[in-house]
């Protein structure tokens, strides 16, 4: 059975089809093309290394809220080989303003970790070995972005209070519960009235869905798997 997938909304429907978005998902589709090419094996707890890149359907939802809301100070948590922060960064340029700050603790192919490194529930998102988190984004694209790298648990903190208020917040790190209802607890705190978070993934575990009970908000979905509270 294939669950439906709501349509976007039509604020955000208008901001596509957009020549930008179309030239880097081809991107995206010829370093996950390189991904599958050169990379082969299974993580540490056995699991299929994977690109682990938003698919299009997701792309295209995020890059529409980011072109619609116009954010000035964003926070991404999850970069992996760079899929979301290419796509996020793009809406960003087309907007020609605002600031991406993303945050990462990155698995690398053909390395050995210690077990409980990662959370267990972890699938096999990886960057190849060599190569650094977010090597996709193009080089003209990184003026806006900032990359730092640790576990969220022990660096989210400390970004936002740097950062004082955000416009903008999206998990695509690690799916557990606790993680997930840390980060919205945290973000949420920092995100100004009126400004977006977003979370890919809400079917992972029920924090998104009692996270916006909690704060009052309805959920609107980008994807099936994919929504945004506004604040
Ligand atoms: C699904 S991937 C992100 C995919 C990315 N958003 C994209 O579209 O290409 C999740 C990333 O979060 C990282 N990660 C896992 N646990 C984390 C944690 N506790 N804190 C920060 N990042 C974490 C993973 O190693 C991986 O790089």
């Amino acid at each position: 059975m294939t669950a439906t997938i709501p349509p976007l909304p039509p604020a955000l429907a208008r901001h596509l089809p957009d020549p930008a978005l179309e030239a880097i998902l081809a991107h995206i589709r010829r370093a996950e093309e390189e991904f599958a090419a050169t990379v082969a094996g299974t993580t540490s707890r056995g699991t299929p290394y994977t690109f682990g890149g938003v698919r299009r359907e997701i792309a295209e939802g995020l890059y529409a809220l980011v072109r619609e809301i116009r954010p000035r100070r964003l926070v991404e948590t999850g970069v992996c080989n760079g899929a979301s922060t290419a796509v996020l960064l793009t809406a960003l340029e087309r907007n020609g303003e605002g600031q991406l700050d993303s945050l990462d603790f990155p698995e690398y192919t053909d390395t050995p970790y210690a077990p409980g490194t990662f959370w267990e529930g972890k699938l096999g998102a990886a960057v190849p070995r060599g190569k650094s988190p977010g090597w996709l984004v193009p080089t003209p694209l990184r003026r806006r972005w900032r990359l730092h790298l640790g576990r969220s648990q022990e660096l989210l903190g400390d970004l936002l209070q740097g950062l004082g208020s955000i416009d903008f917040f999206l998990h695509d790190s690690e799916h557990s519960y606790q993680c997930q209802s840390f980060e919205y607890r945290l973000a949420w705190q920092y995100l100004r009235p009126g400004g977006v978070l977003a979370s890919d993934d809400i079917s992972w575990t029920p924090a998104f869905a009692e996270f916006a009970a909690r704060v009052g908000r309805t959920p609107v979905h980008l994807h099936r798997k994919v929504a945004y509270l506004v604040k």
